[in-house]
């Protein structure tokens, strides 16, 4: 079938389309449906099918005689660890650990949090709980103590999973202090933390709370796979929403295992015993589905990166590993290649390796700026294939189906909708737009399979953040428009999410941590463009009356603030003390126009008709100008 024909196929009947799909896994209990309802009246994806995500990951590909395949590749240049598991060992492992857990007193629907570096333990950890039908949260290893302990009130585990230490570049960052502070700050106490002890870092162990992974494994027994409903919710993933609460992505097992076998095949053209090697971090959605459950439920083998792209040692880190593992396809965000493309802009250190085995290479996760992809296309001579997709949907919304016919590519565009996903471009007031017009990129709905049923604890956030607005469809806060020949262009965000260096942060709750600043009296935050990271983000604040606070001093406050509050990954190091923050009549700060004069002379940004205070639009110009940031970088 052709890219048009599949599209259309899975949106004229989707659940022909799907359940023909659901039918390529090997299901426990074999659906006999593919949309139903559930009693809060959501549609769901398979209800009634059992099976077990660990197993179709590990257990089915030994039975079918893959068990001394390569499952997982792991290469850290920041410790100099190397290992490789085969599918029957990383199986052996994997119900170890499932068995260690469930001494711990964990079985299904529990929840266990996991913080970990990249290292193999955190997916054995991962699809330790997938075994036991336990629910997982991983927390990214580059977010404060503060951020873990508002996952931990949320999430309310039994069990932490966590290891001694993280390592940046040469920094090793002792996890301990971290978990300890958290567990201080949260309401919720799990029952024990236990750690996976690197040589970089010790454990004291002076708190019965805390237990050694590797002493808990050798007392263990393996545990076997457990059967659970398609709609049991695999696991918890937290994510920037506007508010300085994070909402908690629910991934059912299901509807996500058919969906990424998938799109490893239409989209990523990958089949077992291909090499698929993902640079991100299991603490993002990428990581959940391209390093650890996509990958290993097709029969792929995946590469587990600590590392950068630069710096560990060199702007080659990359393109050693891809010729090391001789990855098929390789996928990470824009701005690695940013980073890349600064230090090495002739990528000298390509010459040293041989790429020939890579055929695709995949960028997500923020746009894909035309310089960055001509410079790509260029060095490499692959296609490089841009695709959109969220946290929320947990697999592309859109994409080049490089595995069904590939699509020419234009520069600038995602290219088209995969299977599924219906999008139309909305007015704010809901009504569809023609081609070329940019709005409010929206799914109608039914979400196929794989995208978020709900939020953790909070349905009626889930209706309020993505149905309410447009009703039939799902909003996806992303603005854009379709060309003539349906090709999709994201622009970006048109909530207050923002995007460092490929990583989804809230500006609200950047708002929130810097407005505890004694001397502060009120703040906007706005992402502004950075050539290297895509956007930082700058805090215009207006200061107490009477405040005598330096500027230094308060940009040395706020950055470490944020560093302790949220993490160092926020990489907010940039603050201007402004006089008054232009808002509307009713008090609303006009974040958009703070964000337009970053980009545009004053005369070229419309004063909108609602401001209380035209002056405070030009002081903001003038302090862009002052501090060098946007456009005067
Ligand atoms: N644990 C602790 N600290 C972390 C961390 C982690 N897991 N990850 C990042 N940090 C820290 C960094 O050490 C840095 O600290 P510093 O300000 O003291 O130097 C800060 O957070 C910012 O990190 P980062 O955004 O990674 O910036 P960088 O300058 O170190 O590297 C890039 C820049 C572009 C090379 C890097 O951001 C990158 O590789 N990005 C790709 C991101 C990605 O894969 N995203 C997933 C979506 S696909
Ligand atoms: P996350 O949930 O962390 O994956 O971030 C999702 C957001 O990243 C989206 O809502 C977009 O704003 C942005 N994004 C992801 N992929 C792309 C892309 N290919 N082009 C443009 N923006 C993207």
């Amino acid at each position: 079938m052709s890219y048009q024909e599949t599209w259309r196929a899975s949106i004229n009947d989707p659940e022909t389309f799907w359940l023909g799909e659901a039918r390529r896994l090997q299901w426990m209990t074999e659906p006999t449906a593919a949309l139903s309802q559930d009693e809060q009246g959501r549609q769901r994806w398979f209800q009634g099918g059992e099976l077990n995500v660990a197993q179709l990951a590990l257990d089915a590909h030994v039975d079918a005689g893959r068990g001394d395949q390569a499952a997982l590749l792991y290469d850290s240049p920041v410790s100099g660890a190397r290992a490789q598991y085969t599918y029957r060992q990383l199986r052996d492992e994997v119900a170890q650990a499932a068995g260690m857990l469930r001494d711990l007193g964990v079985g299904q629907g529990d929840r266990v949090v996991i913080y970990m570096p990249m290292i193999p333990e955190a997916v054995i950890a991962m699809l330790a709980c997938a075994r036991l039908g336990a629910i997982h949260s991983v927390v990214f290893g580059g977010f404060a103590a503060n951020e873990l302990a508002v996952r931990i009130d949320d999430a309310a585990p039994r069990v932490v999973l966590t290891a001694s230490c993280g390592i940046e570049v040469d920094r090793v960052i002792p996890y301990q202090p971290l978990v300890t502070e958290a567990l201080r700050r949260a309401k919720h106490a799990p029952d024990c933390v236990v750690y996976v002890s690197r040589p970089e870092a010790e454990v004291d162990w002076a708190s019965e709370r805390d237990l050694d992974w590797g002493t808990l494994m050798e007392r263990a027994s393996p545990a076997d796979p457990v059967s659970v409903d398609a709609t049991h919710p695999l696991y918890i993933l937290y994510t920037s929403g506007t508010t300085g609460k994070p909402k908690g992505v629910v991934r059912d097992s299901g509807g996500y295992a058919v969906a990424l076998n998938w799109s490893l095949g239409a989209v990523y053209d990958l089949h077992p015993g291909d090499v698929f090697w993902t640079a991100s971090d299991v603490g993002w959605v990428v990581g959940h589905s391209y390093i650890v459950y996509g990958p290993l439920i097709r029969g792929c083998t995946t590469v587990v990166y600590e590392g950068k792209p630069v710096r560990t040692p060199d702007a080659g880190a990359f393109w050693r590993v891809i010729s090391e593992y001789r990855a098929k396809a390789f996928f990470t965000a824009p701005t690695a290649f940013r980073a890349i493309k600064k230090e090495d802009p002739e990528a000298q250190h390509l010459q040293r390796y041989d790429i020939s085995c890579l055929e695709n290479v995949f960028v997500a996760g923020e746009r894909l700026d035309p310089p960055t992809y001509e410079w790509l296309a260029q060095t490499l001579q692959r296609p490089v294939i841009d695709h959109w997709w969220q946290t929320e949907t947990g697999w592309p919304i859109v994409a080049n189906p490089m595995g069904i016919e590939p699509m020419p590519v234009k520069s600038g565009s995602a290219t088209l909708p995969m299977a599924g996903y219906d999008i139309r471009v909305l007015d704010d007031s809901g009504r569809e737009l023609p081609a070329g017009e940019q709005g409010n990129l929206a799914i109608r709905l039914p979400l196929p399979p794989g995208c978020l049923p709900t939020l953790w604890n909070d349905e009626a956030r889930f209706r309020k953040s993505y149905l309410d607005r447009f009703p039939g469809y799902y909003d996806t806060s992303d603005g854009g428009f379709i060309d003539e020949d349906g090709y999709v262009y994201v622009m970006g965000r048109v909530d207050d999410v923002i995007n460092v260096a490929g990583h989804r942060l809230s500006t609200g709750e950047m708002e929130e941590v810097i407005g505890d600043h004694s001397a502060v009296a009120e703040c906007a935050v706005v992402g502004i463009h950075d050539d290297t990271k895509g956007e930082l983000p700058v805090a215009f604040v207006v200061l107490k009356d009477g405040s005598d606070i330096e500027q230094e001093q308060i940009e040395a406050d706020l950055t470490s603030m944020i560093r302790n509050e949220i993490g160092a990954i926020a990489s907010l190091r940039r603050v201007a003390v402004v006089q008054k923050l232009p808002k509307t009549r009713s008090g609303k700060i006009l974040r958009k126009s703070i964000r337009t004069l970053a980009k545009e002379a004053r005369e070229e940004v419309p004063t909108p008709s609602t401001i209380d205070d035209v002056s405070s639009l030009d002081e903001i110009a003038d302090a862009i100008r002052a501090h060098n940031l946007g456009r005067y970088a």
